[in-house]
């Protein structure tokens, strides 16, 4: 199935229960996978090293999801070599033959939805319609790009010169670095693969140390869809002793991040250092942290805003940069408006994802403190707990935090301004739409933000005055969709690469003006 047009993956509807036993079936078949060991896979060849990590279930940690290869600095000179060497042909196929490779992915991972669904149930504990609009956004960075790829072949200057025919041509970069992140383990670790390979250049892989069994499903299915040797190098491994030597060696072309602001700006501050024997200024694209906000106004469709706001503040257990991490409520319904979100969100059950709960544990044990740690903070700063902020041990031997509300939270708290990446939400009062936009532009990121209101000036403010790379009126303010809403942020959050948009393949290519007298 080669569409010419493209159209989002329809998420999968569990409250059908043909739908509901395939998942449970697929859970069956992945929990009898667990613990399998995988190689590292350079140029084609498997390979094991003494070291090893484990990725464990957060939901259940003495389960262990997969064994990995421990890859460090020794592994970074075979890896580069690999993807060099693949270089030389895969640049050099045509825009056809690597659209199709992600036509066949695509295909291919309709085909093991729900298996694909079940491996991220395990190892990063997304409940079943989180983890099947993962490999729904998997399945639509494959078309998109492979549709992008083949527009891009067919770009032409906007002007020819009289005498003169003038080409533009899309040329690969090279090697990069693709360092993808552990909350959309298969989308986001695939989409930045893609967009590589599908553009001609070849890529060393280190996927999170917190997600690598979907790394490696993904690689599998690639290798199944045809992949050459080497234009692809799995490597699970050391962030600095690993990825960080990658994005230092001198061959490496570009480096596509996404993760946290703190990794993000280290990796820049790395490729801007020019290497011995480095011919080029290496790029960056870096997909970083954000602070959202949600402004609700006084004549807002009420019931709509609360809904919005726990969805995109506990969606994942708010273990996404686009998630609402305050809502800035006008102070006319403020009261109303906590009563109302309290009681919804207490309705969410929380527990092992093998159950579909509403929400499910939190990805490791120090991100669990962390969490913990800025709810402390929260009510020494004067934060009014109203809910949750504890760890729920009913729901488990997983690193489970209550869904958490703390309200009267003020502009500048820390936990108004940093990045908690839980299920954490800080609610506080504005006096007006106006005041509420202003308090959500006070941070230094600029990812995501939603506004609710019953007035179209206010929408049209909003829409002029909110400073965030994907705004959101009168809908929440997670849940991205491919084609429709680029995605990327301002300031901090990152480069405003604008993943699943018509500019991102742009930033995988370099662009040649060729000039032909006749
Ligand atoms: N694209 C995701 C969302 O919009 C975040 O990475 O929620």
């Amino acid at each position: 199935r080669v569409p010419t047009k493209f159209s989002n993956e329809p998420l999968t509807d569990f409250s059908r229960e043909d739908n509901a036993r395939k998942m449970r079936s697929a859970i069956e078949k992945v929990r009898g996978e667990l613990g399998r060991e995988y190689d590292l896979i350079i140029g084609g060849k498997r390979i094991k090293l003494a070291k090893k990590l484990q990725s464990v279930n957060p939901s259940n940690p003495t389960e262990v999801v997969g064994v990995f290869q421990e890859a460090g600095a020794a592994e970074v000179e075979p890896a580069m070599q690999a993807a060099l060497k693949a270089f030389e042909t895969w640049s050099r196929t045509s825009w056809e033959e690597r659209a199709n490779l992600l036509f066949r992915v695509a295909n291919m991972l309709q085909e093991r939805k729900f298996e694909f669904s079940a491996w991220m149930v395990f190892e990063v504990g997304k409940n079943w319609v989180e983890a099947d609009a993962d490999v729904a956004e998997t399945i639509d960075f494959a078309y998109f790009y492979a549709l992008e790829a083949l527009r891009l072949s067919q770009a032409k200057t906007p002007i020819q010169l009289p005498g003169e025919v003038n080409t533009l041509k899309y040329i690969p970069l090279g090697v990069g670095a693709v360092i993808p992140p552990w909350n959309f383990p298969c989308a986001i670790m695939a989409g930045m693969t893609m967009a590589s390979i599908v553009c001609g250049n070849t890529v060393v892989l280190k996927p999170s140390s917190d997600s690598p069994a979907i790394a490696a499903k993904f690689m599998e299915l690639l290798e199944e869809a045809g992949l050459p040797d080497g234009v692809v190098n799995f490597c699970t491994g050391g962030g600095r002793s690993f990825g960080g030597n990658v994005v230092n060696h001198p061959k490496t072309r570009y480096i596509a991040f996404t993760g946290s602001k703190e990794v993000g700006l280290d990796i820049h501050e790395h490729a801007a250092k020019t290497q011995p024997g480095q011919v080029w200024i290496k790029r960056t694209i870096l997909e970083m942290g954000g602070k959202d906000s949600i402004v609700v106004d006084a004549d807002a469709d009420f019931d709509a805003a609360v809904e919005g706001v726990a969805q995109a503040a506990f969606g994942f257990s708010g273990q996404k940069c686009s998630a609402c991490s305050r809502a800035i409520v006008d102070e006319r319904i403020y009261d109303r408006f906590i009563g109302a979100l309290r009681e919804r969100v207490a309705k969410i059950t929380v527990g092992d994802t093998t159950k579909n709960p509403g929400m499910g544990p939190v990805i490791n044990e120090s991100s669990m403190k962390k969490i913990l740690g800025y709810v402390e903070k929260a009510q020494q700063e004067g934060g009014r707990l109203i809910l949750g902020g504890v760890r729920d041990e009913e729901a488990g031997p997983g690193y489970f935090i209550k869904p958490t509300i703390i309200a009267d939270v003020a502009p500048n708290a820390t936990i108004s301004q940093e990045e908690i990446f839980g299920p954490v939400l800080a609610v506080m009062k504005c006096r007006d739409f106006e005041e509420g936009v202003k308090i959500a532009n006070n941070t230094e990121f600029g990812l995501t933000g939603a506004v609710y209101t019953g007035t179209q000036d206010k929408l049209d403010y909003a829409a002029q005055e909110y400073f965030a790379g994907n705004l959101y009126l009168n809908r929440k303010c997670t849940g991205a969709m491919v084609g429709a809403h680029p995605f990327g942020g301002f300031n901090m959050s990152g480069t405003d690469s604008k993943a699943g948009g018509p500019d991102y393949l742009l930033l995988f290519t370099q662009a040649k003006s060729i000039a032909e007298k006749v």
